[in-house]
């Protein structure tokens, strides 16, 4: 089943500061998308079958390519620089090994329309083999990230994404000899897992407890230069930038994707994602169940036959999970909001 994505919130919340002079995102000018030469597929990770089926695309992450002109990296720089200057409130986690400003998608109008940019989505989703939307979920959508000032910092990074697509876009250039490229770990989360001494649900919240993986699983994709990225299936895949010698301004943008087929688990890592400092995070996970709600409740009306009582069942049981789920999570927050007072 393929739901229809939803648009981005009408009214920007006043938590978020706005960028006042941006350049104008322009796909003609911005936009240099060039196929990648390689996909590496969830079975080359080693994930067996029954996890296969359980994901709406079987591309794990391709090879580095091309996506921004070098007037697009310039805009994107332009306006990365200016976000970092409104220095926001940052991901929680003190152990976290690189600065992530919450809520770009709202400060940036550039950020806003190359991360829901309809030939970005036309193209990832091409290489995903399985139609692709902007997240619903605005702080998910968008995230521009840079190196701490400290290089030592950098060197605790591997996670796994608290959703199921994005790119990671270089915006600073390529620092030859100074460490600095995208790393991916090619094996699956139970062997993360088992390597690391950690629960399975602990690897995608453990920011600097990850370490003595293989080296020789251990792939460097070095980018040829700013503009170039790589796309993936970031729940699936542990990944870290690597870790810095010496200090450098060092950024990414990361915009971030959702599956529009329905018939998979919700990969949201709420858990995680619940602890960000981003003002809307909360109602955007409530929009993002009650989206998953309507689309099958949708499916039911256009869809399913009259007599295929089962599919009414299946479709109304979904439909009720994903609400039963954002009433307890919006119970869980007036409790959490009344033992505050
Ligand atoms: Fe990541």
């Amino acid at each position: 089943m393929i739901a229809a994505g939803i648009n981005f919130p009408n009214r920007i919340p006043e938590s978020y500061p706005r960028l006042v002079r941006e350049p104008a995102f322009d796909p003609s000018k911005h936009l240099a998308l060039e196929r990648p030469d390689r996909l590496i597929t969830l079975e080359e990770f080693g994930y067996d079958e029954a996890t296969r089926a359980r994901c709406p695309s079987q591309i794990a992450i391709t090879s580095a390519f091309r996506i921004l002109t070098d007037e697009g990296v310039a805009a994107l720089r332009e306006v990365g620089e200016q976000f970092r200057r409104q220095e926001q409130k940052t991901e929680g986690n003190p152990r976290a090994a690189y600065v992530k400003p919450r809520g770009s998608a709202y400060s940036s109008k550039f950020a806003r329309d190359l991360s829901r940019s309809p030939d970005l989505l036309a193209f990832v989703s091409e290489i995903a083999g399985a139609p692709l939307a902007p997240h619903t979920m605005p702080t998910l959508g968008a995230s521009f990230v840079y190196a701490p000032p400290q290089a030592e910092k950098t060197n605790q990074g591997w996670h796994m994404d608290s959703l199921g697509f994005d790119c990671v876009i270089m915006v600073s250039g390529p620092d030859d000899g100074n460490g600095g490229g995208f790393q991916y770990f090619q094996g699956t989360l139970q062997e993360v897992a088992r390597i690391c001494g950690v629960a399975e649900h602990e690897i995608r919240t453990s920011v600097g407890k990850l370490g003595n993986l293989p080296a020789d699983r251990i792939h460097t994709m070095t980018y040829r230069k700013a503009g170039y990225g790589a796309f993936m299936q970031g729940n699936m895949v542990l990944h870290r930038g690597e870790p810095l010698r010496r200090p450098a301004a060092r950024s990414v943008f990361v915009p971030g994707f959702i599956a529009l087929a329905l018939d998979y688990p919700d990969v949201t890592n709420w858990r995680e994602v619940r602890n960000w400092n981003s003002p809307s995070v909360k109602a955007e996970y409530l929009r993002h169940k009650a989206w998953r709600a309507a689309s099958f409740l949708q499916d039911l009306i256009e869809t399913q036959p009259f007599d295929d009582r089962e599919g009414y069942r299946a479709r109304l049981q979904q439909a009720a999970q994903e609400i039963e789920e954002a009433v307890a999570e919006l119970g869980a927050q007036s409790r959490a909001a009344a033992a505050a007072e």
